[in-house]
């Protein structure tokens, strides 16, 4: 087939998409926020009359005692629980499996996700086994295939970058085919977000800046595919407004509270932006580098988006300056404006230490990377431009250097 009939195809999948979304069962997490707002949690979990509910975390989280506190205020409240924290950075199947027997073990009526976007999402899926036992992870990747109710989620992000506690998404990664992947539903949107800061001031300087430009990333994919909304973009540009003023606080002042605070608000904001109005290459690319080689995500994000944003050309010029309009960066036309964004999103990546190149890639990988990067991106993401094969082919080897 040619490629404008290729065009032609992805273009018409993306306008059903965009005309069936507002059909679909969307639904808000109810949120519980500010500093400590964590302690009011047990309190409402107990008002639900749930008696046992299984906490997915992950080992490091543990280890630094962050979970302690909730622990003992379920135990005042009387709510049981199972913990799982073997969760892993990139979420693997056999995570899911192994806290699923737990939820099972321990007649688990509730989740709890307590961790960045890699416990969460683990539960989330761990929520979709529950509800579709019989159906296999791997049939779940793609848009509403879990469909059915799933046990009453409550998200606490540890990290401020995924919008995992707001979002459709759960991305998995399969250890056995590298394989990492999107499972969409509405199903998977959280019941309750808790977004206490406090839990946030502890997180690795690496750790906070490659999550702020995760949720940077949702912003100006959402912002820039033809499926934004004037909702999504609304919050995506109160989003990037709050990046702009407090994500490079944040990393140079770690316990500055209301950055940290600001910086849960964005990255919630942008969950919703992106998880309505979708992402693009740079998400495919990054998911890539997660799969073959556990390059974590906001990290493979961040050096990924300027080769991407450049690669796009005129196309997303015009949304780029719209971008860089709304934090002052001045040009003389669009593409003036264009240029300066992707190179702000450089320079912010150079003052956290962020690399511009991935080094781990083999590229022997490559084609395999490219047909993953084009199964993810193609029909479903409304990008300003749409790539084929040698388009990527030639993205990977720029940020391989
Ligand atoms: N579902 C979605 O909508 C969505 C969106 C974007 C990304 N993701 C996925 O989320 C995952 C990445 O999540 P992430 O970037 O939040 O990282 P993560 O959950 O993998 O955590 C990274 C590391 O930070 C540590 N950590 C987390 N919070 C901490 C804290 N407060 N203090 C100290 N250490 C802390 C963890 O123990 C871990 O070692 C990826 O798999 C990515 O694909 C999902
Ligand atoms: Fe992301």
């Amino acid at each position: 087939m040619k490629k404008s009939l290729y065009k032609l195809y992805y273009r018409t999948y993306q306008s059903i998409l965009r005309l069936g979304a507002p059909l679909l069962p969307w639904r808000k997490p109810t949120l519980v926020q500010g500093p400590g707002s964590l302690s009011q949690l047990p309190k409402i979990i107990a008002d639900l009359s749930i008696k046992r509910v299984l906490i997915v975390t992950d080992k490091g989280l543990m280890q630094l005692g962050m979970v302690d506190p909730l622990l003992e205020g379920l135990q005042a409240k009387g709510v049981t629980y199972t913990i799982y924290d073997g969760t892993v950075p990139n979420p693997t199947i056999d995570n899911i499996e192994d806290a699923l027997k737990l939820y099972h073990s321990g007649n688990c009526e509730a989740i709890v996700a307590f961790g960045g976007g890699s416990p969460m999402d683990c539960a989330k899926v761990v929520g979709a086994k529950v509800a579709r036992p019989n159906k296999p992870i791997p049939k779940m990747k793609g848009l509403m295939k879990v469909l059915f109710k799933t046990p009453t989620l409550f998200a606490i992000p540890t990290t401020a970058g995924t919008g995992s506690e707001t979002t459709v998404a759960a991305v998995v990664s399969d250890s056995r085919t590298h394989e990492k992947y999107a499972i969409n539903d509405t199903a998977l949107i959280p019941s309750y977000a808790v977004l206490d800061p406090e839990l946030t001031v502890g997180l690795p300087k690496h750790v906070t800046s490659v999550t702020g430009i995760d949720a940077l990333t949702h912003v100006v994919e959402s912002y820039i595919g033809q499926s934004s909304t004037k909702k999504t973009r609304e919050a995506g540009l109160k989003a990037l407004s709050l990046i702009h003023a407090n994500l490079y606080e944040a990393y140079i002042n770690p316990t500055n509270i209301e950055a940290r605070e600001n910086m849960l608000k964005a990255s919630f904001l942008a969950g919703f932006a992106f998880t309505r109005a979708y992402l693009g290459y740079v998400h495919a690319i990054a998911h890539t580098l997660g799969g073959f080689y556990g390059v974590p995500h906001g990290l493979a994000n961040a050096v990924v988006m300027p080769y991407v944003l450049e690669y796009y050309g005129a196309p997303a010029h015009k949304k780029l300056a719209e971008l860089a309009d709304h934090i002052g960066i001045t040009g003389k036309d669009d593409a003036e404006k264009a240029s300066k964004f992707i190179a702000y999103i450089r320079e912010f990546n150079q003052k956290m230490d962020i690399p511009d190149k991935i080094s781990c890639i083999k590229k022997s990988d490559i084609p395999k990377m490219v047909d993953r990067a084009l199964d993810e991106g193609n029909p479903f993401y409304p990008v300003p431009r749409i790539f084929f094969r040698e388009d990527l082919e030639i993205l990977y080897n720029r940020i391989s250097g």
